[in-house]
């Protein structure tokens, strides 16, 4: 397969065409932003990580009945999945209160929450990706009754498959954030990314970060949480 003109460059990754009608090749950056793209910075590796995990993820979540757009891993930071049409929502799925649900609800972070919740965000840069609700998202167009029914069925089940995949590493799942995509023929997968940039890992014992929060928070240690994350999942 041939890696043919860049299609677009985001936050934390580049898209490329490939000869292939069908398939992009996804190219993961060490380059990290936070508060809306208020702070800007590097994670030295994060792009490696953040590529080796998803796939491994990803495989494992195919495994148990989830589908998603990986195809094949190229390289340390390159990966091969399926061109899709991503639903313009991110879809937040939450265990613990953390980030913007303590700030919005007065929840101390921590909580455990009495059952999963899950939440949608518009995509929209102009608007700050703002929270809405499912008939916000149809209203608008953004997907339909039925794409929000499966959205919601995988999130709440890669929620539990993931949950307890990561309790083995003795890492706990806080929350996290999917985006999906349509296939040509109109089949809902589970696109984008899983990695330490859009979930909120705590180590189970000590409750430490394992994720961006060090970076968003200045906390520091963002780079050997990545990597330790890493050796944990990959060995
Ligand atoms: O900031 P907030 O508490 O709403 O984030 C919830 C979860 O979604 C976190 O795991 C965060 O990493 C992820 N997230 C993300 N991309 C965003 C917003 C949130 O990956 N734009």
């Amino acid at each position: 397969m041939k890696k043919l003109e860049q299609l677009y460059e985001g936050k934390a990754k580049k898209v490329y065409a490939t000869d292939d009608p069908n398939l992009v090749i996804v190219d993961y950056k060490d380059d990290a932003t936070a508060g809306d793209g208020a702070k800007k910075g590097t994670i030295r590796g994060k792009g490696v990580v953040n590529n080796k995990l998803t796939n491994n993820l990803m495989k494992m979540l195919a495994g148990e009945g989830v589908p998603t757009h990986f195809v094949e891993e190229l390289s340390d930071r390159e990966t091969v999945v399926k061109k899709v049409e991503i639903v313009p929502l991110e879809v937040i799925v939450r265990n613990v209160a953390a980030g913007s649900f303590t700030k919005r609800l007065g929840v101390p972070e921590g909580t455990v929450l009495k059952i999963p919740t899950i939440e949608f965000s518009y995509k929209n840069d102009e608007y700050h990706d703002p929270l809405i609700n499912s008939y916000h998202a149809r209203a608008l167009g953004l997907a339909t009754e039925e794409e929000i029914a499966t959205i919601t069925n995988y999130a709440f089940r890669v929620n539990d498959i993931l949950s307890k995949y990561l309790l083995k590493f003795n890492i706990r799942l806080i929350d996290f954030k999917l985006e999906f995509g349509r296939l040509p023929d109109g089949t809902i997968v589970l696109a984008d990314e899983i990695s330490p940039d859009t979930c909120r890992f705590w180590d189970a014992t000590t409750g430490a970060h394992l994720d961006k929060d060090l970076f968003r928070r200045d906390l520091g240690g963002e780079e050997e949480a990545y990597q330790e994350v890493m050796a944990r999942l990959l060995g």
